[in-house]
């Protein structure tokens, strides 16, 4: 196995190629900020990216409806980068002067940051790569839709993009990390959540004679309580699967047992694989629990998305290249979000990693990802390229 923890470099190899193209950047990301879309709706986004791709000379292949790739160097393949480019439904309360002009939309995720990222990486990997041939290629997805349920991953997969790639990195911005550092974490740094919705029937009837119907408002209760419970001793403890309902409606008299029941939650797991056996455990164990009330159950699970499960190699490779170009404390380990990610589904059959980006500003504001409020200190924005571009170079290094 390779081992690139132990590597550093001197000077920074990416830094002083971006000096040039650092302001550039900034206006970019600025002007994406203040002109945000939806999910599958990033057209404006998608043309500025093929725009300036191709003034720079690469060839980008846009995808159905939003998004593109492009590749850049040349030969097999050493890593794909992804980026998400769209925004929130989400009223932007900044008052920064190059906030939303659509209203009621915003980069309150900093998509925007990680789209700029990637237009940055490609155009330095690119100018490297004329001055003297990078000898392998680098494939950047532009990704739509990350913020909907199931999310772009999965249209740009069904489209070709991880076609000859061996592995992909990604970055997301983080809020609570210094400017200036990046988090890392071998294994799930991210969480799976589904959502269930059981609706139950029965013919109602009195309250004192329970025996002659389906005492629906028990069944719902018994569901309520022994669901989890079951869950709890069947899957293990440490992949943290959590069944929590927040919502449990039925009935409209004390003395009538009602004819339907509604209730709904969801289902948390920090394991992949856990996420996936308990999920059929989930369905199962409903209907199990139900059937000696002789109600009709119908179970709506909705799988969310997998946790993002950061492969050794290439979170060592990121490390690797965080240290050479920002510093030997340029690296943090960063603890697993409950949040979902559709990350996740570019590493259902490839390693790869996800890294969180510092956007904090030491001793300022305090902010959070998916507020109105949301304000990114823009001196990541290069950090953020030099880092994985540096990574970039690292896994062509050892084609
Ligand atoms: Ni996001």
């Amino acid at each position: 196995m390779r081992n690139f923890t132990t590597e550093t470099e001197p000077t920074p190899v990416v830094g002083p190629w971006l000096e040039d193209l650092l302001p550039e950047l900034i206006e970019f990301r600025r002007d994406l900020h203040a002109h945000p879309e939806l999910s599958f709706k990033e057209f404006r986004t998608t043309d500025k990216l093929v725009e300036r791709l191709e003034a720079a000379g690469l060839k980008p292949r846009r995808l159905e409806g939003t998004g593109l790739t492009v590749d850049v160097g040349e030969g097999p393949i050493a890593t794909a980068l992804r980026g998400d480019i769209d925004a929130l439904p989400i009223i932007e309360e900044t008052g920064l002067p190059f906030a939303s002009k659509n209203h009621g939309v915003t980069h309150a995720c900093g998509h925007d940051v990680h789209t700029t990222t990637m237009l940055g990486v490609a155009l330095v990997l690119h100018n490297m790569h004329l001055i003297s041939p990078l000898g392998g290629t680098v494939r950047i997805i532009f990704q739509p839709a990350e913020e909907t349920m199931p999310g772009g991953a999965l249209s740009c997969i069904e489209q070709g993009v991880l076609d000859g790639v061996p592995r992909i990195m990604a970055l997301h911005c983080d809020p609570r990390i210094n400017v200036g550092q990046i988090g890392t974490r071998i294994g799930a740094i991210t969480s799976a959540s589904d959502t269930i919705k059981i609706e139950l029937t029965g013919r109602g009837g009195h309250t004192s004679r329970p025996h002659l119907t389906e005492d629906l408002v028990f069944a719902l209760s018994q569901i309520a309580v022994n669901v989890p419970a079951v869950l709890s001793r069947r899957v293990d403890v440490r992949s943290g699967v959590s069944v929590v309902w927040g919502q449990i409606a039925a009935g409209s008299a004390p003395n009538a047992i009602p004819a339907t029941g509604y209730m709904a939650g969801t289902m948390r797991c920090l394991d992949r694989d856990a996420w996936h056996d308990a999920g059929e455990l989930l369905d199962d164990v409903v209907r199990q629990v139900a059937a000696p009330y002789g109600v009709d159950v119908h179970l709506e699970h909705t799988r969310g998305v997998p946790p993002v499960v950061n492969s050794e190699d290439e979170t060592a490779i990121i490390e690797a290249a965080a240290r050479a170009e920002l510093g030997e404390h340029a690296v943090v380990l960063t603890p697993q979000s409950m949040g979902g990610e559709d990350f996740a589904w570019f590493l259902a059959d490839l390693p790869g990693a996800m890294m969180r980006l510092g956007t904090h500003t030491p001793g300022g504001e305090e902010y959070d990802l998916h507020r109105g409020d949301f304000i990114v200190d823009e001196r990541a924005l290069g950090y953020a390229v030099q880092v994985l571009a540096a990574a970039a170079l690292r896994t062509i290094r050892d084609l």
